[in-house]
């Protein structure tokens, strides 16, 4: 029902204006009517709007039925008027309160069946976490080399003296260690300083040819600064076939440095010592900050070292009892950690470990 159609069968059932040249006597029953069609107009509203309506109508401070019974009082003679003061007060409280209750009926029923509610609206949602930065890199370095046909594979971060160190061609007491001073658990089991025993195990396991990459945890007694922590995320790659060359470490670490930097990046390989690997190499890209001109990240050099690599030593081969004189390959290892710190531009590596919702949230998808 419109208003225009309210307002018209009001007026018409009711008469409940005030006519022009009312008598006295007559604002008593006038007054009256208006109760009754107030209240029974306020009782029928069934929505928000037609009871906006009636309220206008009657209630309205501009143009309602009550202000006109107010205005009318003072045309009465002085003597009857304290008595329709009484009536004119007597049908605002009633008006108003049926107002009110109806007003209040209506809310408590829309929000269960109200035609206003709609159910299909989404709901508001609040975040709920997202990936953390070094996890969207180990995944988006994990996708680019599985397209080069490389696996995922896994090994304990708790690990023995002869899979972290002798295995891999460590010399006893060899200073080499020294880089990797860690967390002794006792009766030989320490935890791991780098994903290279996965290099081992994977290869006792299954035979080549293979082609794997090893994301986890590791830990050094390293202190907790700017570019340390004593527990930090690596990522190692291993491929052995038969004929492997350094020709295809150079080019598979070039494209994925390509793919990952950008189709454009220059890398470059410095030769290098790691005990499990001969040659080695550290790989190089072009400083992502300044392009290549020298900064305050690169140290001025224009370039940036995001990993360790090399030709597996022989020794690594024979410890997973393959034989080295057939097999060949090559492997890297990098810190995904790092590689966030130069995609995202960070300037301290503990921004990645204080689980600051107002930064991470900054990168997390
Ligand atoms: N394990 C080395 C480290 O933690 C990184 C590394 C260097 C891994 C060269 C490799 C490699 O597989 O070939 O410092």
């Amino acid at each position: 029902m419109t208003n225009g159609l309210r307002r018209r069968r009001i007026i018409s059932d009711t008469s409940a204006m005030l006519p022009e040249n009312f008598q006295p006597d007559e604002y008593f029953p006038h007054i009256a009517r208006l109760i009754s069609a107030g209240v029974s107009s306020f009782a029928a509203a069934d929505s928000a709007d037609q009871l906006e309506a009636a309220r206008i109508e009657f209630l309205g401070d501009k143009r309602g039925y009550l202000l006109e019974f107010q205005k009318a009082l003072g045309k009465l003679p002085p003597e009857a008027r304290r008595e329709a003061g009484r009536a004119f007060n007597e049908a605002k409280t009633r008006l108003t309160s049926a107002f009110e209750e109806r007003r209040d009926a209506l809310a408590g029923s829309s929000r269960a069946t109200g035609p206003k509610l709609d159910l299909t609206m989404p709901a508001r949602e609040r975040w709920r976490g997202g990936k953390h930065p070094v996890t969207l890199v180990i995944d988006e370095i994990v996708a680019i080399f599985r397209e080069l046909g490389f696996t995922v594979a896994l090994g304990p971060e708790s690990e023995s003296e002869w899979y972290n160190f002798g295995s891999l061609n460590f010399p006893a007491d060899h200073p080499a260690m020294d880089l990797h001073d860690t967390f002794y658990l006792g009766e030989g089991a320490l935890l791991r300083t780098h994903t290279s025993p996965v290099q081992v195990r994977t290869l006792q396991k299954y035979p080549p040819p293979i082609r794997i990459l090893a994301p986890g945890t590791v830990f050094r007694r390293d202190p907790f600064d700017a570019s340390h922590a004593p527990a930090f995320a690596q990522l190692e790659g291993l491929a052995i076939d038969e004929g492997i060359s350094f020709v295809d470490l150079k080019a598979t670490l070039t494209t994925f440095a390509r793919r990952f930097f950008g189709s454009s990046t220059k890398t470059r390989f410095r030769p290098s010592y790691f005990p499990f690997t001969e040659p080695s190499a550290e790989m190089d890209v072009e400083c992502r900050l300044c392009g290549g001109v020298g900064c305050s990240a690169c140290k001025g050099t224009g370039w940036m070292e995001i990993m360790g690599s090399g030709m597996v030593h022989p020794s690594v081969l024979e410890a997973a009892g393959i034989d080295s004189e057939r097999y060949t390959g090559w492997a890297f290892g990098m810190g995904p950690g790092r590689i966030a710190m130069l995609r995202y531009g960070l300037p301290d590596i503990r921004l990645l470990y204080d689980s600051d919702v107002r930064f991470l949230s900054q990168v997390a998808e």
